[in-house]
C-alpha cells in the first residue's frame, strides 16, 4: 500500500514582503508563519511523515518548539535557489517510494484545514496522475501593457488559481521536475510529462500569505480555527 508524506518547500526569502527575516518565520496569530501549515500537516491521520526542506544555512527554524509534531515532522536542510530545486533535492533526500503519494504544500499557507486536506486525499488517493487544490478565477481579469493601461481583457472562463497542496506520486514528481526545472508548481512540472493533474475545488481562504497586507486576513482567519 503507498503511503502519504507530505514536503514544506520552506527555503525562500520572502523578497516580495520587504523585510530581512525569511517571511515563513514571521510572526502570525503567536507562532511562526511556517508552523500553522506543518501543524495541521502533522495533525492529518493519513500522513506519515512530514519533511520540511530548509536553507542549508537556517538558522530560525530550530528555535522553536516542534514537540507536538513527533517523529512525524523531519527536517532536511537541502533547500535550493529555486521552489522547484528545494522541492526536487527534499524528495530525493527523503528516499521516498517511488509509488508513495507526497503532498507539496507551501509554508506561506498557513491557513491550511484538516477539512481541506481529507478532501484531496479523498477525491486522488485513487487517481492516475494526482492533483492540486485549486479556486476557480472569480475576477474579471486584464491584461495590462507596459504603461500599466489595459491592453484587452482576458476570458476567464474555465481558468482557476492553483493552490498547494499538490498531490503526486514522488516517483513521477521526481521525474518531472529533472525534466522540467524552470516551474513555479508541482503540477507544470507534471503537465511537461503529458499528463493531466486533476483540479479539487478549494477555497479563497487557503491563500498565500505574499504581501504585507495579507498578515492581518491570515491572522484574522488562523485566530477563528484556533
Ligand atoms: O516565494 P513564494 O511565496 O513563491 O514561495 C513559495 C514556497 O516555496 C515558500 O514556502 C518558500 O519558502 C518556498 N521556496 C523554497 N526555496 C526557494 C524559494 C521558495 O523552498 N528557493
Amino acid at each position: 500500500m503507498s503511503e502519504f508524506h507530505a514536503l514544506v518547500p520552506a527555503a525562500g526569502f520572502g523578497a516580495r514582503m520587504g523585510i530581512e527575516l525569511p517571511k515563513q518565520y514571521l510572526d502570525l496569530a503567536g507562532q511562526p508563519m511556517i508552523w500553522h501549515a506543518i501543524s495541521t500537516l502533522c495533525a492529518c491521520p493519513d500522513i506519515k511523515t512530514v519533511f520540511v526542506v530548509l536553507a542549508p544555512g537556517d538558522e530560525y527554524f530550530a528555535r522553536y518548539d516542534w514537540s507536538h509534531c513527533g517523529d512525524k515532522l523531519v527536517t532536511l536542510y537541502c533547500g535550493g535557489t529555486t521552489r522547484a530545486a528545494s522541492v526536487a533535492n527534499g524528495l530525493l533526500a527523503s528516499e521516498l517510494e517511488a509509488d508513495d503519494w507526497v503532498l507539496v504544500h507551501d509554508a506561506a499557507r498557513p491557513c491550511l484545514t484538516q477539512a481541506l486536506l481529507n478532501k484531496m486525499i479523498a477525491e486522488l488517493r485513487d487517481d492516475a496522475v494526482g492533483g492540486i487544490l485549486a479556486v476557480p478565477v472569480a475576477d474579471t481579469l486584464k491584461r495590462a501593457d507596459a504603461q500599466q493601461r489595459i491592453a484587452c481583457t482576458e476570458p476567464r472562463e474555465g481558468l482557476w488559481q492553483a493552490q498547494t497542496p499538490q498531490m503526486f506520486r514522488a516517483g513521477l514528481l521526481a521525474e518531472g521536475l529533472a525534466r522540467c526545472s524552470n516551474v513555479t508548481d508541482e503540477a507544470s512540472a507534471i503537465e511537461a510529462l503529458g499528463l493531466q493533474p486533476k483540479l479539487v475545488a478549494s477555497d479563497s481562504s487557503n491563500f498565500k500569505v505574499t504581501y504585507p497586507q495579507d498578515i492581518v486576513l491570515a491572522e484574522l482567519l488562523l485566530n477563528k480555527k484556533m
